[in-house]
């Protein structure tokens, strides 16, 4: 995905474009550039990270807007970048998502020059072959001519309105006092507002002297309710850390009470809902995904009840099951994957009902769910998710003690995982898990392993080690090692047990002295020490909330692993934060 802002004000728009960039870089951080509009349009681009740049070599505007890119259709080159140009450089526009029918427009605007391999650039020229209707409805036309999930935002050098346009990706216009923000996601804005009006599917707003709201596939005027975000600014800025990784896994100190701080009401009306349904489906991916497979074995052991856990890339599989009594709950931080997306229009077709834990307020799932709870974690910035995985997990537990008439129970054991969350991640805590990386950060492999609810948490450690390590990392659940993957350990492998205080914990640990026969270095994530670990990591014991303490030292791990190989942990290469391609 990609991140955009816009501003229309009476500030200079450049510097605070540029500001916003640097906190959407999260979504992409191929390349970037800014549009200005004076006399003309002014455009800057450049390859690579915003970083720290604190200018740009534009002339102030009151009509500006940037993009950060995560490139899908065109390679990363500084003519690939956005903004993207009308042959006559009168009209500009920067977009998130993708056309799939790009190409087929393309031919049809024959005798337009293309300076870029995007499938955005077809957008201004849409636009500047339709001009002479009004820019309104050239880009009304355009907006009704592209396919796939997007959004864009369009300046015309001729008139002084700017115009956005969503069509299945996030745009939020912020509203301050005679200015206004369109951007991907709020932080980019929140120094300046918290009231916002969030933009559905086939919605544009056209903003001159105040905005105006648009179905642009009927034409229809529309009213939109303003909604006060309830985010901090400071929540969204690094602080006194060095990098948003670390920042937002010491905020699990707090997240989890914040997570399950919901109105009890409608957890149980939730949880009433999976006891009812005919077949629940937890549906998710990546780190979400886990935390869905954890879910499956949570409600196996807490309620005693089967609910299906699936890859939402996957889910397409599952179709022949769905009935008008099953139910689906979805897990996403971000709330616009698109593997998950899919799954849910599949799912709906067959009339099952949607029910999103969701981290970003207002987000695409959010508004295609029948009921859309929040996760609460704060805005979530570096690429790697921690403190949202770790307060879907709480929910989930949550969900699952509630489930049999245990909310009050639930909700207190995870009030005191929370609080011993908060003792364990002290600076002593952190140095003793560096002194690990330190060990470890020159191997090339890693092994983790988990049983039950840890057994998902083994696959999540791995992820968090690949995605900003680039160590190879792989989970197992604990008893499948000697049945083939064994063969790959070798003296001193780094072999990670994650070991939970219940009837697993034998298990465990007899896989792991299985691994610490054939040379394995072991590293025991766990309550009490055993003889068994070469390396000791202290967790409390949580109980039923073991997956939650137990990858909290491997996203730690992975923080520092991440800085001794030399990469930076917010921004791993060839990812970005949200995934809204399939
Ligand atoms: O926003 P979502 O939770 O739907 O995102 C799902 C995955 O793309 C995400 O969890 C990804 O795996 C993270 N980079 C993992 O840290």
């Amino acid at each position: 995905m990609c991140g955009i802002i816009a501003y229309k004000g009476f500030r200079d728009g450049v510097n605070i474009v540029l500001e916003g960039l640097k906190l959407l870089e999260y979504r992409g951080y191929d390349s970037w550039g800014i549009a200005a509009k004076n006399e003309d349009i002014h455009v800057f681009k450049e390859v690579g990270k915003i970083g720290e740049i604190k200018k740009v070599n534009l002339l102030r505007s009151n009509i500006c807007m940037g993009h950060t890119r995560w490139s899908t259709t065109g390679a990363v080159t500084k003519e690939n970048s956005h903004p993207h140009l009308s042959c006559d450089n009168k009209i500009a526009v920067i977009h998130n998502g993708i056309i799939e029918n790009y190409e087929e427009l393309k031919k049809q605007l024959k005798n337009h020059n293309f300076a870029s391999e995007t499938d955005t650039e077809v957008i201004p020229h849409l636009i500047e072959e339709n001009i002479n209707l009004g820019f309104f409805e050239a880009v009304k036309k355009a907006a009704n001519l592209i396919e796939g999930r997007s959004a864009f935002i369009a300046i015309n050098k001729d008139n002084d309105e700017m115009i956005a346009v969503r069509t299945g990706a996030p745009l939020i216009l912020g509203i301050g006092n005679n200015e206004y923000f369109i951007a991907s996601d709020v932080p980019a804005f929140l120094d300046y507002t918290k009231d916002v009006n969030y933009l559905d599917d086939n919605e544009m707003v056209v903003i001159k002297d105040h905005p105006n709201f648009f179905n642009f596939r009927t034409g229809e005027e529309i009213k939109k309710r303003l909604i006060t975000i309830s985010w901090d600014k400071e929540q969204s800025k690094k602080g006194d850390y060095k990098h948003y990784l670390i920042k937002e896994i010491m905020e699990q100190k707090e997240t989890i009470n914040k997570a399950i701080n919901q109105d009890e009401q409608e957890i149980q009306k939730i949880a009433d809902e999976i006891n009812n349904a005919f077949g629940t489906f937890f549906v998710g991916c990546g780190t979400s995904g886990k935390v869905c497979h954890a879910g499956e074995y949570l409600f196996s052991k807490i309620a005693k009840k089967h609910v299906n856990f699936v890859i939402a890339s996957e889910f397409s599989n599952y179709h022949h099951f769905l009935t008008d009594e099953t139910l689906m709950i979805v897990v996403t931080q971000s709330g616009e994957t698109a593997d998950v997306i899919e799954a849910i229009e599949a799912a709906k077709k067959e009339n099952v009902k949607i029910i999103s834990l969701v981290n970003v307020q207002g987000s695409t799932i959010s508004l295609k769910s029948d009921y859309s709870l929040l996760v609460k974690a704060g805005p979530e910035k570096a690429v790697a998710s921690t403190k949202t995985a770790t307060s879907q997990l709480a929910l989930l537990l949550l969900l699952a003690y509630a489930s049999i008439g245990k909310l009050k129970e639930g909700k207190r054991l995870l009030i005191e995982t929370s609080s011993m969350i908060n003792d364990m991640l002290n600076l002593r805590y952190e140095e003793h898990i560096k002194r690990l990386a330190e060990l470890i950060h020159k191997k090339e492999h890693a092994y983790i392993i988990g049983k039950s609810s840890n057994y998902p948490m083994a696959l999540e450690s791995a992820i968090k080690i690949q995605e900003v390590s680039y160590m190879h990392a792989e989970g197992f659940a604990a008893g499948e090692l000697k049945h083939g993957p064994i063969a790959l350990i070798e003296k001193n492998t780094p072999c990670i047990a994650l070991v939970a205080n219940d009837e697993t914990k034998k298990d465990v640990l007899v896989n792991a002295q299985e691994l610490k026969t054939r040379g394995a270095y072991i590293i025991g994530v766990a309550p009490e020490y055993n003889k068994i670990f070469d390396y000791w990591i202290k967790v409390p014991d949580a109980g039923d909330a073991s997956p939650i303490v137990n990858i909290i030292p491997i996203q730690i791990l992975s923080y520092h692993l991440a800085l001794l190989r030399g990469h930076d942990p917010d921004y791993p290469r060839n990812l970005a934060k949200g995934v809204t391609v399939k």
